[in-house]
């Protein structure tokens, strides 16, 4: 089912936690809500299961306006952070709850239980409660107890939040493979721009209560709105680098390249860290003032014309502190931001 937002706002007193929203949830997708800690993440999530009231502006399932609706009639399934199991009951208990309060009979609750624990595979601990469990299998029992009333929607607060870093990365695939097999219309939140990329069909991105971005991530990595979506995206981050725009001609740390019809003005020039590369033969020269070694990569700090720059290399190549290097860019578009941040398209 497809989830729309018109024109929706929620106010607390005067702070505007989500602004005018207008926003579609494809059908089917896992679509990741991503921005920074208090951006009116979790206050979107709370007015499509309806804990919140919207102070104006709709909600509609599909074409159903369910603004009005009450939460238990929406079919909503719903994960915290914190998992928010019973800590009394067993797991299989905990999965079967929602259904027994739905007045389900027991027999028929303990096999669609059964069912959901072997989809997020923990069929083998379905006696156990949860302080005998670890973060991550805790987790699953909160996104099985979520889906085994088949909702329309699944709803997942940062969910991967409490899990430490290894585990953090094998429940995301979880999570991915469950909504592939399940194909229930999922919205995924986090303040983690590495997670929403790696599992995201869609990414919608916030800030201060107003949306800032929708797209997927490839195409949110590659053609950002403005500065805050480019900053937010990419780790190592971009290099924001100030440029002029002097007749015609925008001059960066020595590369010139051709301003179109802009005229001139002080920009900011965008390019991620894996954009540059090492030529010897570039008459751009710059001095390794610092290093960080990755493994497979590394990641140099050079100055730059006026600002020190990012630059992402294979570790093949072999660098020294203080040594100058030769630095060429891939055949790829920079990004261009005014002052205001927002993009300019030369
Ligand atoms: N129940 C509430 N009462 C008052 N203010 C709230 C409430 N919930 C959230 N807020 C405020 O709304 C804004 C957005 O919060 P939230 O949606 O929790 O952000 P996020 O989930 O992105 O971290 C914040 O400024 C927060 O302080
Ligand atoms: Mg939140």
């Amino acid at each position: 089912m497809k989830v729309r937002l018109e024109n929706l706002t929620k106010k607390f007193e005067e702070v505007v936690a989500v602004n005018n929203a207008g926003i579609e949830f494809e059908e089917g997708k896992l679509t990741g809500l991503l921005g920074p800690s208090g951006c009116g993440k979790s206050t979107m999530l709370y007015l499509i299961a309806g804990l919140f009231k919207a102070t104006s502006g709709k909600i509609f399932f599909d074409d159903e306006d369910v603004t009005k609706m009450q939460p238990e009639k929406r079919g909503i399934g719903l994960v915290f952070q914190n998992y928010a199991l019973y800590p009394h009951m067993t797991a299989e208990q905990n999965i079967m709850f929602p259904l027994l309060n739905l007045k389900v009979s027991k027999k028929e609750a303990k096999e669609r239980a059964r069912k959901m624990a072997e989809l997020v595979h923990i069929d083998e601990l379905l006696n156990r409660k949860p302080g005998q469990m670890s973060g991550g299998q805790q987790q699953r029992v909160a996104i099985a107890r979520a889906l085994v009333k088949e909702p329309r929607i699944l709803l997942l607060d940062e969910p991967l939040s409490n899990l430490d870093a290894r585990l953090r990365l094998e429940m995301r695939e979880e999570i991915k493979r469950i909504q592939r097999e399940t194909g229930v219309t999922t919205i995924f939140v986090t303040h983690d721009q590495e997670e929403a990329m790696s599992i995201s069909d869609q990414i919608v991105i916030m800030r201060a209560g107003f949306l800032q971005q929708i797209a997927t991530p490839r195409e949110m990595y590659d053609n950002p709105v403005n500065e805050f979506v480019a900053k937010f995206l990419g780790n190592p981050p971009i290099n924001l680098l100030h440029a002029s725009v002097t007749a015609g001609k925008i001059d960066v740390g020595g590369f010139e390249i051709d301003a179109g019809k802009l005229e001139n003005m002080d920009i900011l020039v965008g390019i991620r860290p894996e954009v540059f590369k090492i030529d010897a033969k570039s008459t751009v020269q710059v001095e390794i003032q610092a290093f960080e070694y990755f493994g497979r990569e590394t990641l140099l700090f050079v100055v730059f014309g006026d600002d020190m720059a990012r630059v992402l290399i294979d570790s093949d190549f072999p660098c020294e502190k203080g040594e100058t290097v030769g630095l060429a860019l891939k055949n790829r578009d920079m990004l261009f931001f005014d002052s205001e941040g927002l993009r300019i398209y030369v």
